[in-house]
């Protein structure tokens, strides 16, 4: 077993850690008060090759592994995790899932433009009435003979408003459940498609989250991917990956609140030394450093999983669960060894707090992770 990065995995990880540090962290507390969308860094990542990390080089992409994509994750979410939600969703959910299973006319066709940034995707798979029980869909694709009829409305859509191109989730064939969901590629200037109303959030909330309406949506045939039937087990392959991008985003936010705790704990002082001598604080940063090393290693290992071609499923949910659940603890003790400070913006603990429990929610909340092992954890 080998522990040591690659020179190459070094180089990716400190690049994305100057682009977070030099180009993300100047404005993220206001893009957080204001809701202001990252558009001119989604650019600077689309141009670093982030946006399209694990796409083959023959479609535009990086062609990187998923480590690499983990450390980058990391990094950049330690700074600013609503350019990091973009990231996420654009390259496990959508880039993924289109290379994985799409023709080679809907890879050809989409992949470079989503990979060089020249638009970002969204996945359409929550509905009002659907989210830890996805397969209850509502929405439905009716095939019309050559085209399919697409009707009905998906909730909280990460990069709903600025995605060029939506992959939605949509029940073909009631009568034969899950087995009847279909996944199509839908171009946002289609008629009939109409972005709702942007969500105001407790956090991550620089990236847009939205609903999204279909009314009558003429989607032709050749958008769907997959075989008849194929979308619900799209979704939960697609979601087996995306975990891991949501499992390093969390770690990301838990070890940059760290970071911020260690270096403020220096500097502080009460009862004549550094808060830093007193054991209270010691023991808190003993236990977020244990935390965070524990949850980097449940993602690095998912991803390992995944770049060598075994199941990664239950790993990726077990990384997911741990890496939120110690992003949550993680920036609470941080912004409590900030004291009055952190409750404050200026010190960016209090934003990961509010960044960090979104984690426990999409892409599988903390307790559909649970069911997810427990059904692996029985099986064997
Ligand atoms: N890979 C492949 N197939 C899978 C699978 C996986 N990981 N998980 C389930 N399946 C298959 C099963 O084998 C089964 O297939 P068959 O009928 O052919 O045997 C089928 O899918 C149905 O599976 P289950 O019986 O297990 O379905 P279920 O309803 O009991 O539970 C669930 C499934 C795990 C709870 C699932 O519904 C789930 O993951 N829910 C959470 C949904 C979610 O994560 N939503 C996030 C929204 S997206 C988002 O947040 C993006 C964003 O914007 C940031």
């Amino acid at each position: 077993m080998n522990f040591q990065l690659s020179e190459e995995h070094l180089m990716i990880q400190g690049a994305a850690r100057d682009f977070a540090q030099n180009e993300c962290k100047p404005g993220v507390i206001e893009r957080d008060e204001k809701m202001q969308h990252p558009t001119a860094l989604v650019k600077r990542m689309a141009e670093l090759g982030f946006l399209g990390m694990m796409v083959s080089p023959e479609y535009g992409g990086s062609g990187l592994d998923t480590i690499s994509y983990v450390l980058a994750m990391e990094e950049i979410s330690k700074v600013d995790a609503s350019c990091s939600v973009i990231m996420s969703v654009n390259n496990s959910l959508v880039c993924w899932g289109i290379e994985a299973f799409g023709s080679e006319e809907q890879k050809q066709k989409y992949l470079p433009d989503l990979a060089l940034g020249n638009m970002i995707g969204a996945f359409c798979l929550s509905e009002p009435e659907a989210g830890s029980d996805a397969t209850s869909q509502r929405t439905t694709a009716i095939d019309m003979g050559d085209h399919y009829l697409l009707n009905g409305t998906k909730n909280w859509i990460t990069n709903g408003g600025h995605a060029g191109l939506y992959l939605v989730i949509a029940q073909s064939h009631t009568e034969k459940k899950h087995r009847g969901i279909n996944v199509f590629i839908v171009d946002r200037n289609w008629k009939g498609v109409t972005v709702g109303a942007k969500e105001n959030k407790m956090g991550i909330r620089a990236s847009d989250t939205h609903s999204i309406m279909f009314q009558d949506v003429i989607v032709p045939k050749e958008n769907r991917i997959g075989e008849d039937g194929f979308g619900f087990k799209f979704a939960m392959k697609t979601l087996d990956g995306g975990r891991i991008g949501i499992a390093s985003q969390a770690l990301g936010i838990a070890s940059g609140a760290y970071e911020l705790a260690v270096a403020y704990s220096k500097e502080r002082q009460s009862f004549g030394k550094p808060i830093s001598n007193h054991q209270a604080i010691q023991f808190k940063l003993a236990d977020m450093a244990t935390q965070i090393e524990a949850a980097r290693l449940l993602c690095l290992k998912a991803a390992y999983l995944k770049d060598t071609n075994q199941p990664y499923g239950p790993a990726a949910a077990m990384a997911k669960l741990f890496a939120s659940e110690t992003a949550m603890q993680v920036t609470t003790e941080a912004v409590q060894v900030h004291g009055g400070y952190g409750y404050v913006k200026e010190y960016h603990v209090e934003r990961l707090m509010r960044d960090a429990k979104i984690t426990q929610i999409y892409e599988g909340t903390s307790e559909i992770q649970r069911l997810v092992i427990a059904r692996s954890v029985l099986e064997d």
